[in-house]
C-alpha cells in the first residue's frame, strides 16, 4: 500500500492559521511487511527511524495497538521551509492508522485529528483535501471550506536554510488592537472572496496587504523584499511568505512563470527556485 500526501503553502498573506493550498511536492509512504518493531526507511537525515518517527507516533496516537510494519518514506518536501513537511507526515500517519486498522475515518474526522496534533488547520486541511482550503479552529472545533484555486502558478524560492515555525511564531505580537484586528480581518475577507471568485488581481493586492504576520516576520527572511520587487516588475499577482517561511512564494500567471523563475534565479540567492502547481487530490491511497 502506498499513501501520498502533497506539500502545502499556508497563510497566503492574511489567511494566517486559516488558509492554505496544496501544491505539487509530495511525501510518499510505502507500507511494507509487518515486523516485530516499527522501522521507517528514509534518507531524510536527522529523522527517527523507529516509533518516534512523527509518522508512526501520529498513527499510534490515532490507534495505539497497530501492528508494527516496515515503512519506506520518500519526500521531496524540504524540512522546516514553510511547505508543510510535518503536516504532510501527520496526515500520512492518520491515513496509515485509518488503513491498517480499517477505521473508516471521514475526511472531517481526519481533519479534526490532524488539527489537534498540528495546532492549526491551514497546512493539514489542504494536505487532506487538496485545492484551496479556508478553515477556522476555535474551541477545538474545526470548520472548513474546500474550493478550487484560480488558474495560476506558484513560484517558490526555497532558501538553503531552515526556519523553525516556533522561532517564526516567537516574533509575532501577543495582541493586536481591536481596530487593527478589524482592519486585518477585512483584508483577509477580501483576499478569500477574491480567490473564490477568481479575481487574482484583487486577491494579490489583499494578500500583500496582510497585517497579521508578514510585517513582523520579514526580517527573518532577507530575500523577501527583493523577490517581491522583481515579482512586481514581472507583473505577478502577489508575493507572500509561505507558512512560517522561509520559502518566499509568488503567485503569477502561467504565461509569466518562466520569466519570473529566471528573474529570481538571476538574484543569485542561496536556494532553489521552483514552479509549483495546485494539487487537487490531497491525500490518496493506492492498494497493491
Ligand atoms: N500558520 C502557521 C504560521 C503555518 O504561519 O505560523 C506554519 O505552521
Amino acid at each position: 500500500m502506498k499513501i501520498t500526501v502533497p506539500a502545502t503553502s499556508a497563510n497566503i498573506g492574511p489567511g494566517f492559521d486559516s488558509v492554505g493550498v496544496a501544491v505539487s511536492k509530495y511525501l510518499t509512504i510505502e507500507v511494507l511487511e509487518p515486523a516485530d518493531k516499527w522501522e521507517v526507511l528514509h534518507d531524510l537525515g536527522d529523522v527517527p527511524s523507529d516509533e518516534n518517527n512523527l509518522l508512526v507516533a501520529t498513527a499510534l496516537q490515532v490507534k495505539e495497538d497497530l501492528t508494527p510494519h516496515r515503512i519506506k518514506m520518500i519526500s521531496d518536501i524540504p524540512l522546516a521551509r514553510g511547505l508543510g513537511s510535518s503536516s504532510s507526515v501527520i496526515v500520512a500517519g492518520i491515513e496509515l492508522a485509518n488503513q491498517l486498522a480499517d477505521l473508516n475515518l471521514s475526511d472531517d474526522e481526519k481533519l479534526t485529528l490532524a488539527t489537534k496534533i498540528e495546532g492549526h488547520p491551514d497546512n493539514v486541511a489542504p494536505a487532506i483535501f487538496g485545492n484551496l482550503v479556508v478553515s477556522s479552529y476555535v474551541e477545538e472545533k474545526v470548520s472548513s471550506i474546500v474550493a478550487p484555486f484560480p488558474e495560476a502558478s506558484f513560484v517558490a524560492f526555497i532558501p538553503n536554510y531552515e526556519l523553525k515555525t516556533s522561532d517564526s511564531r516567537n516574533v509575532l505580537p501577543s495582541e493586536l488592537s481591536y481596530k487593527e484586528a478589524v482592519a486585518a480581518s477585512s483584508i483577509a475577507n477580501v483576499a478569500v472572496a477574491a480567490l473564490l471568485t477568481g479575481d487574482l488581481k484583487k486577491a494579490g493586492k489583499a494578500i500583500e496587504a496582510d497585517l497579521f504576520h508578514e510585517r513582523f516576520r520579514q526580517k527573518l527572511v532577507k530575500e523577501f523584499a527583493q523577490i517581491k520587487e522583481v515579482a512586481h516588475e514581472v507583473g505577478s499577482y502577489a508575493t507572500y511568505l509561505s507558512g512560517a517561511g522561509p520559502t518566499v512564494m509568488t503567485l503569477v500567471s502561467k504565461e509569466k512563470e518562466a520569466e519570473l523563475v529566471e528573474r529570481i534565479q538571476s538574484l543569485n540567492f542561496d536556494g532553489e527556485v521552483v514552479a509549483l502547481q495546485v494539487d487537487t487530490k490531497g491525500v490518496f491511497v493506492e492498494k497493491n
